[in-house]
């Protein structure tokens, strides 16, 4: 058995994960990053799109942000959609200057291996049986195997970055855990298409057939969302099923709607909002999707995981540079404060946006009321506003 040390064990290689490890690394502290899938995997995974303002500052601060300010779509309002108009949010002028950038989670994925790579640190992609263990002693162990190879890390810290399905999360006692849940009874269909995007923001819209968005990648890639059944067989959504459906959602009186091009990617998304409190146990920290989800409609996740990343980070810098650890005692309550408001915001957009599975037509009347309300108050816009650009890390 290889037996190895650092100071802090990163279980994922996420965004969190990778991020959480650039951040060490520019605090001269020493990390050692294991993902039980390959770097293909994990970069070619489909997934966010939206960066908040936050997350945008946060990586071109690290020395990350150089291809994301070439590439990167920056919006500055959104559109929302109901009753066949489009009602235009100017985000940037209702926030003092916030707005909301458009770059794929695996582009950012991409710039931070690449950031890792560079600074020679180790990053094991394909481990297999990752376990974690004496996570409430005073030296934690992470075991897994590299072709075939047992590994026993050693360390200070391990921060779970292994998303929702991962081990740290299972490895902290029920009884010291605090879980809480709720499933949405629809599900998305997403999908990625070479077609330039019609619409220069985002266009999420309720239709009587349930919820479409309108999202992009590029200048030549267009990103789509359709509200579908939790049960939903993506064998039954051929692309001539899928471009009919997302245009009647989707189609303005002005005559809007999505270009059509060849779909190269289909996929369906489960609908979650999970807490786990607290984020830490011993010396085990969880960040990003292994300590919550949030669904899809407030783009909220990643940010999330963004948000905590940065924290932990601090913190860790400032146990190991001035034996303080006011950073590390509080890291979970100010996390648990931002997932809730991001878990009450990505419920409130999911449950404005979305059919409900109600059969009373008492329930489309009261969300068209509520659009109805946000599209004419400047008090409604802003609160949407404020939130969906997001508020300072802290
Ligand atoms: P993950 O990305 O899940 O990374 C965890 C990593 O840990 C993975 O690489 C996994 O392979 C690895 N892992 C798991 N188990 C183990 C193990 N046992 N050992 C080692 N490694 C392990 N968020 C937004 O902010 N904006 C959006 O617009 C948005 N849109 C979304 C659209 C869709 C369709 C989906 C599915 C999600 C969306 N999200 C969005 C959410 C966002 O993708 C997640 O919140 C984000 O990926 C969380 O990052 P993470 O690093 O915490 O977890
Ligand atoms: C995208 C995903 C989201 O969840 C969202 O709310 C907005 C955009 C996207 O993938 O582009």
């Amino acid at each position: 058995m290889r037996q190895t040390r650092t100071q802090v064990a990163i279980v994922g290689a996420g965004p969190a994960g990778l991020m959480l490890g650039h951040l060490l690394h520019l605090h001269g502290i020493d990390s050692v990053i294991v993902e039980n899938r390959t770097q293909e995997y994990v970069i070619e995974r489909v997934r966010a799109g939206v960066l908040e303002q936050g997350t945008v500052d946060l990586m071109r601060e690290v020395g990350v942000g150089d291809r994301l300010e070439r590439e990167g779509l920056r919006h500055s309002g959104v559109y929302i959609a109901f009753n066949g108009q489009r009602h235009h949010i100017d985000m940037e002028e209702l926030t003092g200057g916030r707005a909301i950038t458009v770059y794929g989670q695996n582009e950012v994925v991409k710039d931070l291996i690449d950031a890792r790579v560079a600074t020679g640190r180790p990053l094991h992609f394909d481990a297999r049986g990752v376990a974690v263990h004496d996570i409430d002693g005073e030296r934690p162990r992470v075991m897994f195997r590299l072709a075939e190879e047992e590994q026993e890390l050693t360390c200070d810290f391990i921060a779970g970055c292994d998303g929702f399905h991962g081990i740290c999360r299972p490895a902290i006692p029920l009884a010291q855990l605090q879980t809480y849940e709720r499933e949405y009874p629809f599900a998305w269909l997403g999908i990625l298409a070479n077609a330039p995007p019609s619409s220069d923001e985002l266009v999420y819209s309720l239709h009587e057939r349930g919820f479409a968005l309108f999202s992009m990648r590029s200048p030549r890639v267009t990103r789509l969302y359709l509200q579908c059944a939790t049960d939903e067989d993506i064998d039954n959504w051929p692309d001539d099923r899928i471009w009919p459906e997302l245009k009647t959602r989707l189609r303005t009186a002005d005559g809007w709607e999505p270009i059509e091009g060849s779909i190269t990617q289909k996929g369906i998304t489960p609908m979650r909002s999970f807490v786990a409190e607290p984020m830490r146990y011993g010396r085990l920290f969880l960040a990003g999707d292994a300590a919550h989800i949030v669904p899809p409609t407030g783009a909220k996740g990643l940010n999330l995981a963004m948000a905590d990343v940065w924290r932990l980070g601090s913190a860790l810098a400032a146990h190991y540079r001035d034996g303080d650890g006011r950073g590390l005692d509080t890291y979970s309550d100010r996390g648990v404060r931002r997932t809730w408001r991001a878990q009450r915001f990505s419920w409130w957009m999911t449950s404005m946006l979305h059919r409900s599975d109600s059969t009373n037509p008492f329930d489309h009347r009261r969300q068209i009321a509520e659009l109805d309300y946000l599209i004419s108050s400047r008090a409604a816009m802003t609160s949407l506003a404020e939130n969906y650009v997001g508020t300072q890390f802290d």
